[in-house]
């Protein structure tokens, strides 16, 4: 890691920002990026109270902006009342925005099928009467396992609506995590569809829910609304069971959106931490929605004109914020795609992106990568055959770019006439942190630049004091904003153990080592935890060795990661099993089981890139596993530590050997 480090941190490119889009900008220039800065740090209350004003409608005012008293339970607007779907679509109404496209949907299939802002309006408000109708109420929880679709935006919005709490899981997560996930929020409604597409395949969602009620625990469900995607065939439980359309069908267009104190949740969002237990990340209704609209209005410089497209799944936070919330409430037309960026061809991205004039774009390193190789061997797909001449800003999330891809990517896709923004955030901090602005930042192809306003990230040490500049530490954030985690769902301990432990003065830890460069930039080292970051996944190392010693051949699992090409770190897991060590064919069929079995506990996803077995695995004297020689070993590479502190020197060679 240390030498990818330091030839990270002497790119000395320097990308200054494009005067076309200097001009006009919401944050044009960097002394207005300064002046900003500077107002947030002077009074910090009224600056987020001008832009709670500003940019929120309120059912009732709040008098408070943010009160600490019971730090760092933070709570922001406090007794004030608005309806976050009422500022997505409510607020577009009488104003010429209500007209216009709100969602360009294209299907895996490329079928095209677009809502205005005010039949979207119609169709949530029908749905949300349906909900009501089927006897759901405000403060219940919701999950969501749905495909890319207008649908999903609908479902996320009609409980925005009703404040029931949703909590979206991810097509591709197992019915065993949608069980636990069901079960930690205690939810009485399931909405999901028959089946989702992609690539040109059909995988059922419907079963994978039937199957994971009928695991037990999630007793409170008392239905199952359906979205008909595919017409595939799915079992059906009356009275328990609704097709998405029968529940909408009669009901009025009209649906009051409910008032919501400022602070009740307006979402769960499960994302992995340093133990086996994803954590449900709970959101604040006004405060998410502030820093949403307020991220989408500075770092992609918001145009009336836009055509947006955030490439994301509305399962992960991308999808919330940069799909469902944030486009919404600043009233953009956006792209939502059903499909993946390979089917039917490695083009699929360029060509939409000239089919619906995309001025946007907002995607992933992993894809980046991965079509840069494909481009490469497909020359005829390659991104200089499409026309991308509508676009002028395009973004990263979701895991370190590196120097090379950002440079593709800003000469291929971008055409040296757009800046990369490399946005880091995380499901934590509702929305991006560290960015560059389009009007304002001058890049440098690797980092991510600098805070926004109101913003205080620093590099800190273990006792919270800030390191100096070009020295690596943990990633921090020193003040409350809006848009931060409350709490995580049913573990308020959790929450301040992990993120604001008592050695950090207060600061929020993020998880990420960093560092800053002389010019103040921040440059992301990757997670400090036993946190892996596959593809842009978020994974534990915990959630995969538990799903392996679930299996009743494996005695013992440790689980690492290691550089990937493609998608930035890949899965190893070394594997102890309870029968003989296993060779050749025999190995080649238990390692294709296990990985088989981690995708029906996990998902796919957490499927290993490797399995190695071995007799024992490296452990001190009192029984600890060392991961750090593991990670040596998965690379590839040679044992240089000192190993005497091991129990069982001779195992690392072992493993090394093992296939
Ligand atoms: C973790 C958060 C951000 C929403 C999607 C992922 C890594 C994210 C960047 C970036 C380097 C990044 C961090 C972070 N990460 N963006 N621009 N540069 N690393 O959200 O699943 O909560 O993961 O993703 O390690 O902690 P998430």
């Amino acid at each position: 890691m240390s030498t990818e480090i330091e030839s990270v941190l002497i790119e000395n490119r320097v990308f200054q920002p494009f005067q076309n889009l200097v001009e006009g900008a919401a944050i044009s220039g960097m002394q207005a990026y300064e002046a900003l800065c500077d107002e947030a740090r002077k009074s910090p209350d009224a600056f987020w109270d001008r832009l709670a004003r500003e940019n929120l409608v309120w059912q009732k005012p709040y008098t408070k902006v943010l009160d600490e008293s019971e730090a760092p339970f933070y709570r922001w607007f406090g007794d004030g009342q608005l309806n976050v779907s009422a500022n997505c679509l409510d607020k577009h109404l009488n104003t010429p925005t209500a007209n216009k496209t709100a969602l360009i949907f294209e299907s895996d299939d490329g079928k095209v099928m677009t809502v205005t802002y005010k039949a979207l309006h119609a169709r949530v408000c029908e749905f949300a009467n349906g909900l009501k109708a089927l006897g759901h109420k405000t403060g219940e929880r919701a999950i969501i396992y749905m495909p890319m679709s207008i649908e999903a935006v609908v479902a996320m919005q009609a409980c925005a609506r009703l404040g029931i709490i949703h909590s979206v899981v991810f097509g591709g997560f197992s019915s065993k995590s949608l069980q636990e996930r069901a079960v930690d929020v205690g939810a009485t409604l399931v909405i999901t569809a028959d089946e989702q597409v992609r690539g040109g395949k059909a995988i059922p969602l419907k079963a994978a829910v039937d199957e994971a009620l009928a695991m037990g625990g999630c007793e409170a469900v008392r239905h199952v609304v359906v979205y008909k995607r595919t017409g595939g065939a799915v079992q059906w439980q009356e009275g328990r069971d609704v097709w998405m359309h029968d529940a909408s069908a009669n009901q009025p267009a009209e649906c009051e959106p409910v008032a919501l104190d400022a602070e009740h949740p307006l979402f769960i969002l499960y994302t992995s931490g340093s133990t086996g237990k994803p954590k449900g990340v709970q959101h604040a209704a006004a405060g998410f929605l502030l820093w949403a609209l307020l991220t989408v209005k500075w770092t992609f410089d918001s145009k009336d004109s836009d055509v947006f497209w955030c490439t994301a799944d509305v399962g992960w936070v991308t999808g919330h914020t940069y799909i469902t919330y944030g486009p919404l409430a600043a009233g953009l037309t956006q792209v939502v795609f059903e499909g993946i960026p390979t089917y039917p061809n490695v083009g699929r991205f360029w060509e939409m992106i000239q089919r619906h004039k995309v001025t946007v774009f907002y995607t992933a390193p992993t894809a980046i990568r991965s079509l840069t190789k494909a481009a490469e061997s497909a020359p005829e797909y390659h991104p200089r055959e499409y026309d991308l001449g509508s676009l002028r800003i395009i973004g990263s999330v979701g895991e370190p770019i590196n120097p090379e891809a950002w440079m593709w990517y800003y000469t291929n896709v971008g055409r040296e006439r757009c800046p990369v923004l490399d946005t880091w955030w995380q499901t934590e901090t509702g929305g991006h942190m560290i960015t560059p602005l389009p009007g304002a930042t001058p890049l440098k192809p690797g980092s991510c630049t600098l805070p926004l306003p109101g913003i205080e990230a620093a590099v800190v040490d273990e006792s919270g004091a800030e390191v100096g500049r070009g020295k690596g530490g943990f990633l921090a954030i020193k003040r409350p904003w809006p848009g931060m985690i409350r709490t995580i769902w049913n573990d308020p301990e959790r929450f301040k153990k992990s993120y604001f432990p008592p050695e950090l003065k207060g600061y929020y830890l993020a998880g990420d080592g960093a560092q800053r460069d002389t010019d103040g930039y921040f440059w992301i080292m990757g997670r400090i935890d036993d946190v892996i970051n596959v593809s842009g996944h978020r994974l534990g190392t915990m959630e995969v060795e538990s799903a392996l010693v679930a299996h009743e051949t494996v005695a013992e699992a440790a689980v690492v990661s290691r550089p990937d090409a493609t998608t930035g770190e890949a899965i190893v897991a070394f594997v102890v099993l309870k029968q003989t060590l296993p060779a050749g064919e025999d190995a080649d069929r238990i390692a294709k089981m296990l990985r088989d079995w981690v995708a029906k506990e996990i998902g796919p996803i957490a499927k290993p890139k490797d399995i190695r077995f071995g007799e024992n695995l490296p452990k001190t004297r009192s029984g600890k596993i060392m991961r750090r020689l593991l990670r040596v070993v998965a690379k590839g590479e040679t044992v240089t530590q000192d190993v005497s502190t091991l129990e069982n020197p001779a195992i690392l060679d072992q493993l090394s050997q093992a296939h």
